[in-house]
């Protein structure tokens, strides 16, 4: 089955949260794919109030690098896990972008995640001057190694990588199933040099950038790819139904 995480991003009130999930929930297959909702923190209670039970996990679009503490507007991975959260989207091009997120901080923060047992995605990929200057293999390297470095091999079953191309995010312009097994395939070759051939093999890795309806099927045929990281199309719960049916 293949997975599918939507990413809300910025985006959805808790009242409109709760009108999104009732006329989701009534029209979704969720046998279809492994949905994962990645929400804003202030919808995690009402996430849960209506995923809890049905199979599908709600999870957060970031957390930060310590437990508890002196760390005003941040939000532990203790607390997400107390709101009802079982997944966190680690490192997303936007938050490495504006806020600053080295691969130090997202190391530290996958291991703040790990503690608390959530599940990780982790998101990985080169600007557009890192692509045409052929920079994206060591680019993604960069961002695989640093991100997870000290990890024990067990510790990847509960990671899942997702390649996001920065220039393919929210404009329409997804990558070529192409480009996307180019990448994907540096991706677990980087997995299998530092973990084992089996982590190459077995960790999950996702595409990311402009899904829509239209190319998520030849997306989803791309060689060594487990799913999708949905942004923009998500935001649509009748939309998002009838991606998940293409599944
Ligand atoms: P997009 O966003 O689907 O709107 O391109 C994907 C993401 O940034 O996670």
């Amino acid at each position: 089955m293949k997975k599918i995480v939507a990413n809300f991003k910025m985006n959805a009130t808790v009242e409109e949260t709760k009108r999104y999930f009732i006329n989701f929930l009534a029209k979704v297959d969720s046998a279809k794919a492994e949905l994962t909702f990645c929400l804003p923190y202030t919808s995690l209670a009402t996430g849960n109030y209506f995923l809890k039970g049905t199979g599908i996990k709600l999870g957060a679009q970031n957390l930060a690098d310590e437990d508890e503490g002196k760390c005003t507007g941040e939000i532990s991975g203790r607390m997400l896990v107390d709101a009802g959260a079982e997944a966190v989207i680690i490192g997303h091009s936007e938050r490495r972008a504006k806020f600053k997120e080295s691969n130090k901080t997202i190391n530290k923060k996958i291991k703040v995640a790990l503690k608390n047992r959530l599940d990780i995605i982790l998101c990985v990929g080169e600007s557009l001057t890192e692509k045409n200057t052929l920079k994206t293999l060591e680019t993604l390297k960069a961002q695989i190694e640093e991100g997870l470095k000290g990890l024990y091999e067990n510790e990847l079953e509960n990671i899942t990588i997702a390649y996001e191309p920065i220039w393919a995010i929210g404009n329409g312009k997804n990558a070529t199933v192409k480009e996307i097994e180019y990448a994907v395939k540096a991706i677990r070759k980087v997995l299998t040099d530092d973990f084992s051939e089996k982590a190459g093999k077995e960790t999950k890795v996702l595409y990311g950038g402009s899904v829509n309806i239209k190319n998520i099927q030849s997306i989803l045929k791309a060689k060594g790819i487990d799913g999708v990281l949905i942004g923009g199309a998500c935001l649509d719960a009748n939309g998002f139904v009838n991606l998940i049916n293409l599944a």
